[in-house]
């Protein structure tokens, strides 16, 4: 039996898993929630972190601390930077970068953390290979893409910071977590992987979109992750 824990930032992003998982308790550690269940043999562990890389690598680093965890999910929404990607396409991490940090000054590179042996914290492929799975299950192959995560605190609405993230990083979506919980796991030798449906293309219309498809988006990002943890 392992414990898999999983990290929605918003109520949509975990709205799923409270469907269909039996919670048998809720713990609440620093005014988070964390709902505990069994599936499949194992023991699920979701919490919904809020928004923003601090809430997410803090929420993180309570399920290494609280319920040592040995699997962590980010699951949620993304903006497409990509080109070739669009709103209802679902993104597995291979990688991610946070895309706000920049030491550039001391001519470090965009996205380098500065005196840390990674700044590209890898995917778990074990993990992967199930995502990608599920997500094909779910969605169609088509729509199923591999590629690195830019996360950064601030949420995307620009045409230009888009072509940005993706002729800097080669990112293929932004959001405002998966980075730092990556971070986090990777501090904890955690594997992790990241799954993130497009709610929107993260150019000057992604506010519009984002509000009509963020829903329907995250519904996605959780059938993937159930459908991940019926195979785990
Ligand atoms: N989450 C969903 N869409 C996003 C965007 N455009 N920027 C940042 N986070 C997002």
């Amino acid at each position: 039996m392992k414990t898999i824990g999983i990290i929605g930032a918003m109520d949509e992003e975990i709205t799923v898993l409270k469907e269909k998982i039996d919670v048998v308790t809720a713990k609440n550690v620093i005014g988070l929630d964390f709902y505990i269940g069994m599936f499949n043999g194992n023991s699920i562990v979701f919490v919904r972190s809020g928004i923003g890389k601090v809430n997410a690598a803090v929420c993180a680093q309570v399920l290494a601390d609280h319920f040592a965890v040995d699997y962590i999910i980010n699951v949620g929404v993304a903006g497409a930077v990509s080109p070739e990607l669009n709103v209802g396409d679902v993104v597995i991490s291979k990688d991610t970068v946070q895309h706000d940090m920049d030491t550039s000054a001391f001519g470090d590179p965009l996205g380098e953390i500065p005196r840390m042996a990674e700044s590209y914290f890898k995917a778990d492929d074990e993990l992967v290979k199930l995502a990608l799975s599920a997500a094909e299950e779910i969605c169609g192959a088509e729509k199923v893409f591999f590629g690195r995560v830019a996360s950064g605190d601030q949420f995307i609405s620009d045409k230009d910071k888009k072509k940005k993230l993706w002729s800097t990083f080669g990112a293929y979506c932004t959001e405002m977590e998966g980075a730092a919980i990556a971070h986090a796991s990777w501090l904890n030798k955690i594997p992790f992987v990241i799954i993130r449906s497009i709610s929107d293309n993260a150019d000057n219309e992604a506010d519009m979109k984002y509000e009509e498809f963020v829903e329907i988006a995250a519904k996605n990002s959780g059938e993937i992750v159930y459908k991940l943890l019926e195979q785990i």
